[in-house]
């Protein structure tokens, strides 16, 4: 075989799971409680999940890590970066990512994912979530083969709405008058980003 065969890639692979201020590692049975505590943050609950908000048992967040452990397109922990001996560490984790696994709204044979990502409280406002979001959606159009990707959210959310459109997520549809909070209704809107949409960005 000649070098001729070989073809460069256009960047580091030791790149991967890192970006500028921020690092991903997956989250391990030995992390429930630090899941269960940034699911427990204020607004978490409220702003990033679709059923009555109830403050969250610790067995239904070990559920969910199991079950998105195994069946998740990617699952990780939010980390800020450490560094050691020059190299960089995953430090403290401050949010958690995932994209769905294949179910009847997102259906893996049709490349298409759902993402979900919250941080907690103190670090919000502070471009971490649309640093993380960025990383995700290059990571699944770069390495997953993914062809769309979507994510709902509450009308009221202000910071993700904003933050999904900087980003250049197309608002797509919404569900009408679907949520009840506060003695109003509110719709849940419905964001997606095609992998064409992407390379343009
Ligand atoms: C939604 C969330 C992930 C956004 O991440 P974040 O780190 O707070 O957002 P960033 O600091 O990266 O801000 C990015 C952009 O979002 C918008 N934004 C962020 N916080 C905002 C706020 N409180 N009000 C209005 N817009 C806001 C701004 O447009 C901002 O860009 P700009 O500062 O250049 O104007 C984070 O606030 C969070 O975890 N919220 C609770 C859980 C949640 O709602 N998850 C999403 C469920 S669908």
């Amino acid at each position: 075989m000649t070098q001729g065969h070989m073809m460069s890639l256009p960047r580091p692979v030791n790149t991967l799971f890192v970006s500028e201020q921020l690092v991903y590692r997956s989250v391990q049975m030995s992390d429930l409680d630090t899941f269960y505590r940034i699911i427990s943050e204020p607004g978490c609950m409220e702003l990033g999940h679709p059923l009555i908000p109830r403050p969250p048992t610790q067995n239904s967040m070990d559920e969910f890590v199991e079950s998105y452990q195994k069946k998740a397109l990617i699952f990780v922990f939010i980390c800020l970066q450490e560094s050691e001996d020059g190299k960089v560490t995953a430090g403290k984790p401050i949010g958690s990512l995932n994209m769905s696994p294949p179910s009847l709204q997102a259906r893996e044979d049709h490349r298409s994912t759902s993402f979900s990502i919250w941080l907690l409280e103190e670090y919000r406002g502070k471009g971490y979530g649309e640093e993380a979001t960025k990383w995700a959606v290059d990571w699944a159009f770069n390495y997953a083969g993914v062809h769309r990707i979507e994510l709902w959210s509450f009308s009221f959310n202000e910071a993700a709405i904003r933050l999904w459109e900087k980003i250049g997520f197309t608002l797509e549809g919404r569900k009408r008058e679907n949520v009840w909070f506060q003695r109003r209704w509110f719709d849940t809107v419905l964001y997606s980003i095609l992998e064409q949409e992407w390379e343009r960005i």
